[in-house]
């Protein structure tokens, strides 16, 4: 059985004092819910704060990007190393806006995952089609080559250590949730590619997260689902009486 792993990606969204408040009333309100891993995912400029919020509860905190680079002169960038020192466990890598709005190819989110793995930090790899081509009947392939390009040269040792999120774009922000079958097929077509890739181990540990408005109203469903195994949400991790009710979910 793999354990639910719900993740909060709060994007470029809160104040510092919002987030404070927000990661600390996460941290109190999953005391005592069990058989869920929980990952709050803030701006990095408040990962310290948060670390300090939840530190003592169940919750981790994670990154939503890193560069490759160990160290240097790459201004603006955060490395692998800095974000253990903070107290992250684990990083978003080739999320959907990375890779459409800051241009993110695969090559680039696959040095991150190499990077982190090599440091110690658990990737939660994104990938997802485009509206335009889920509709030419081109998920399938999409999702094959963000796999394999994202993925490249991880070992059957290290992928143990990744979690995937299956976010189809044309649901991210939107409302527009991917129906519980959609999304199914699309998890069970990855478990088959690491299946393949990999062996039937790997492919039955990984867990892959679902991501685009997951919220209370429809993550019972999708978790029902027998290989969905947990959510990256955006919109409904700013609110803990949204995402509190999702961690809940999971944990039934
Ligand atoms: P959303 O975002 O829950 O606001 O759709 C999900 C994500 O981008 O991870």
């Amino acid at each position: 059985m793999r354990r639910p792993y719900i993740a909060g990606n709060w994007k470029m969204n809160l104040d510092r004092a919002s987030a404070i408040a927000l990661a600390t009333e996460v941290a109190s309100q999953t005391t005592g819910i069990e058989g869920v891993d929980v990952a709050l995912c803030p701006p990095s400029v408040y990962l310290d704060a948060v670390g300090s919020a939840i530190s003592g509860s169940q919750v981790v905190m994670g990154a939503q990007n890193m560069y490759h680079q160990p160290e240097g002169a790459f201004t603006g960038e955060l490395s692998a190393a800095m974000l253990l020192d903070v107290g992250c466990r684990c990083v978003i890598l080739g999320h959907s806006e990375r890779r459409h709005e800051i241009g993110e190819s695969n090559e680039d989110v696959n040095k991150k995952v190499l990077a982190a793995l090599a440091a110690g930090l658990e990737p939660i790899v994104c990938v997802g089609e485009l509206l335009a081509e889920r509709e030419a009947g081109t998920t399938g392939e999409v999702i094959r080559n963000q796999f394999d390009g994202s993925l490249a040269g991880v070992t059957a040792e290290q992928m143990s250590q990744i979690t995937l999120a299956y976010e189809p774009v044309w649901a991210i922000g939107t409302g527009k949730v991917a129906s519980p079958e959609q999304a199914e097929e699309v998890h069970l077509d990855l478990r088959k590619l690491m299946e393949d890739r990999y062996n039937s181990e790997v492919a039955q540990a990984v867990r892959i997260q679902y991501g685009g408005s997951v919220k209370p109203s429809n993550a019972a469903e999708l978790l029902a689902k027998p290989n969905i195994d947990g959510c990256l949400i955006g919109g409904a991790s700013l609110k803990a009486d949204l995402f509190v009710p999702v961690i809940r979910a999971a944990a039934e």
